[in-house]
This record gives C-alpha cells, structure tokens and sequence, in this order.
C-alpha cells in the first residue's frame, strides 16, 4: 500500500524577485504533517490513470525518423460519451522533464485531457524523445550508448517527433488537421515545427500557447541563472546538470534551492529538479497530488535541451543550438546559429501567460507576441501569483484557463 508523510519543514526564506509567497505559506501552514494513504496515483503509468478514472485509452508507438520510439497516450472520447461520432483532434504537448503525466495527474473534471474529451475532443497526449515513456531507439540504448541517444536539443524534438506525432495523429483519425496545445517547451517545440517546417501550419487549426517560451532573455529561474553563469564553462556545467542525460546531482538542487526554498516547505520539492527549475506556488498546489507529481517529474530529458535554453538566456536570440564558431560554420555556415523563423508560423496562435512567471518572462513573451505574424489572441491569468507549474497543475486551473482554452476551440 502506498503511504506518503509529507513533514512540512519549515525554516524560513524568502525569494525577492520575483515575488515568492513562501512567506505566505508560513504563515498558513505552521508545523504541519499531512498523511496520504492508498492514493495510489504516483505509482500508475498514464494509461493506468486514465483507465483507472473510467476513460478508454489507447497507447500507440510512432518510430521517428532518427530512430526514437515514440509513445503516445490516447483519449479517443469522453467517459460514457458515444464512440462513433467523429471528433477534432486535440493534441498536447508537455514541457521540460515533464511527460504526458501533466495532463491527466489533476484527474478527472480538472486535467485539461480529460475536459477535452468530456468537451468532445479525441485527445492525443505526446511524449518527447528521451522522457520516460519515450526513453527507446531502435538501436540505442539510454545507458550505453549514452552519448548518442542524449545527443538531441528541442529542436530535434520540435522538427522531428512533435511532426512524427501529428502526422501519426491524423493518419489514425483520418483528419487533416488538428489543435495543438502545449505548455512551456511544448510551445518552444510548436514554433520550431512551424518555423523549420513550415508545412505544418496548414496542419494546424490553431496552437494554445500555455507559458510560451521562445526568447527566454529575462526569465528568473534560479537553477537556469545559476548554471548559466557557471564558474569554468560549459564543461563545469555538464559535470553538475550531467553529461548527457538531464541528472543535476544533488548538490547543485540543493544549493539552488536555498535560493528560493532555504529548507522551507519539503525537502522533497525543494530539491525537485522541476520545482527548482520553475518554483513553487503553495496557493494553487493540492497537496494530495504533489506526492504524485513528485513521482511522474522529473521524467526525463537531454542535458542539451538544457544548455540550449542556457543559450537563449544568454544570446537574448531565438535560435538553433550554438555549437561554437567553428562547429557552427560546419553546420550551419554562418559563425553563429541561425535564428528561427517567426514569420512562416503562420497558424493561428493564441497565447495564455502570467506576471509570476519563473520561466515565461512577461517582456520575452509581449516580444515574442509582437513577431509572430498570426497571434488571435493574448491572455495574462489573472492570478498575480500564478506561477510556470500552474498552468498545468493549478487547483484554479480550469475556471481561470482552460474554460477559456476549451470555449475559444469550441468556436473554431
Ligand atoms: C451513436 O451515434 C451513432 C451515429 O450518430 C448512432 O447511430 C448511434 O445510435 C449512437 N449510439 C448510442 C449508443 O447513442
Ligand atoms: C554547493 O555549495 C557548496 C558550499 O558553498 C560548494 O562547496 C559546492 O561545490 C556546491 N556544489 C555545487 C554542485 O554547486
Ligand atoms: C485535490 O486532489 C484530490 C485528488 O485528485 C481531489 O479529490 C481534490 O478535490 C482536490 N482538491 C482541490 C482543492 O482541487
């Protein structure tokens, strides 16, 4: 049986930009143990969930053109809903380390999959090469063959298997096009599809932007901060993030996290590679979940995918991977990577971000809504305090976004 004890440690700290609400928390949750039994979620794949919550599911495996064995989580209809009519397709896409997971862990009537096939929508949840239910190759292993098999940014994951995916998607229902929705990186990955492989815009109804990042200059998450300043370079950096699997060891998670956590709330989410990376908003997060999320995050990614958000912040560009001078005139036969072409993405966009977050700066996305040529909408949540995570896992998330997602489709 499962049995979580969550010991809300608390010590004090506090973060002064941006605006951390570990005071708050403090203040409301003194000295405080919670007990979890026999929920048993963290210990459930995506199917099992869903299946367990009384939806149909299918998985299906796509083989990308490098090799990657893909996995895709399906919800073809609603509970108790009638599988013969024909439904648009609703495709999502996770963010960094995280997995089809985040859209199905809030469970039913508040994970975003689940109202889309309540809403009527033949759901498909992707998972990017490298995370758990994608972590295979046809020839490559993880482990051994370490160096190759991690040898990916998301641009690969955003030219390569989100279009694997997509194209899988419609020739299985048959359709020509499809929605797609991402959050965080699976929004980087939709813009690199549509940039580098302009084709599939026409493949597009419209994208749901949740958290957009593309330029990446002012964000404030301090793990990214940190690494990116790294004293001895990018080989110091790989030493502490790993090699070539995303691993940070332990001693840089918990020295970031006294950046933000000081010990504060639970040590299990201070040294959370995804809550270091993207903080942690106390008010919107159900602490029944939080030992499931802890258990599906992080689920997996490429060092490289790291180093080339780290670029981003640096450059200030959005562009492909920096190689360095010499590697780049190689490559791309330009001293420095060539940037992405906002201009070909061309399908209708619409854009949901917030003021308290770590990862999707305020400035970088009116940037970022500014140069994409097809923008039909901008929408900031109104929480002040709705952070990169909340998005996904919000208590409030349904009535302050995906009500809003969900009605913006059903007119399209
Ligand atoms: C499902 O829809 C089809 C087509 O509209 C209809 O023929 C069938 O009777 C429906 N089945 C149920 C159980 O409602
Ligand atoms: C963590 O901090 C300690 C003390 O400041 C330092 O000695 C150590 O190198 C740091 N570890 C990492 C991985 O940054
Ligand atoms: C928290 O999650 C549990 C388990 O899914 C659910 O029963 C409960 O209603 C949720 N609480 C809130 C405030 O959303």
């Amino acid at each position: 049986m499962f049995r979580f004890v969550l010991i809300l440690a608390l010590l004090g700290g506090s973060r002064a930009n941006p605006t951390s609400d570990i005071d708050d928390i403090l203040k409301e949750y003194p000295n405080s143990v919670v007990e979890f039994s026999e929920f048993n979620d963290g210990d459930l794949t995506v199917p099992e969930l869903i299946e367990k919550y009384g939806y149909p599911v299918e998985t299906h495996h796509v083989i990308n053109s490098d090799g990657y064995i893909l996995e895709l989580h399906r919800i073809p209809y609603g509970k108790n809903q009638n599988s013969t009519i024909k439904r648009q397709v609703a495709y999502l896409q996770h963010g960094l380390l995280c997995s089809s997971a985040d859209w199905v862990i809030a469970g039913p009537g508040k994970g975003l999959a689940y109202l889309l096939a309540d809403a009527g929508y033949d759901v498909w949840l992707g998972n990017a090469r490298g995370n758990v239910y994608s972590r295979r190759h046809v020839t490559l292993d993880p482990d051994s063959d370490a160096k190759k098999f991690w040898d990916f940014s998301w641009h690969e994951i955003g030219t390569v298997d989100v279009p694997a995916m997509i194209d899988f998607a419609l020739e299985h229902t048959g359709q020509s096009k499809l929605f797609h929705i991402g959050h965080s990186q699976g929004t980087t990955t939709f813009y690199v599809m549509c940039s580098e492989r302009p084709e599939y815009n026409d493949k597009i109804i419209a994208h749901f932007s949740l958290a957009p990042i593309a330029f990446m200059k002012h964000m404030t998450s301090p793990l990214l901060q940190i690494v990116s300043i790294f004293p001895g370079g990018l080989e110091a950096a790989l030493k502490v993030i790993g090699m070539n699997e995303f691993l940070p060891n332990d001693g840089l998670l918990s020295n970031v996290s006294e950046a933000w956590c000081d010990k504060s709330i639970l040590q299990s989410v201070c040294t959370n590679a995804i809550f270091v990376l993207c903080g942690f908003n106390k008010a919107q997060m159900n602490t029944t979940l939080l030992p499931v999320i802890l258990k599906h995050t992080p689920a997996g990614a490429a060092s490289k995918q790291v180093i080339h958000y780290i670029q981003e912040i640096k450059s200030g560009f959005f562009r492909q991977y920096d190689y360095g001078l010499i590697k780049n005139i190689k490559i791309y036969n330009k001293f420095s990577p060539p940037n992405y072409k906002l201009a070909n993405i061309d399908a209708p966009i619409y854009m949901f971000n917030s003021k308290n977050d770590w990862m999707s700066a305020e400035v970088d996305v009116n940037r970022l809504y500014n140069e994409l040529p097809n923008v039909q909408g901008k929408f900031l949540v109104t929480d002040p305090k709705w952070n990169h995570l909340d998005f996904i896992w919000g208590i409030q998330a349904p009535e302050l976004l995906y009500n809003k997602v969900i009605s913006l489709m059903s007119d399209l």
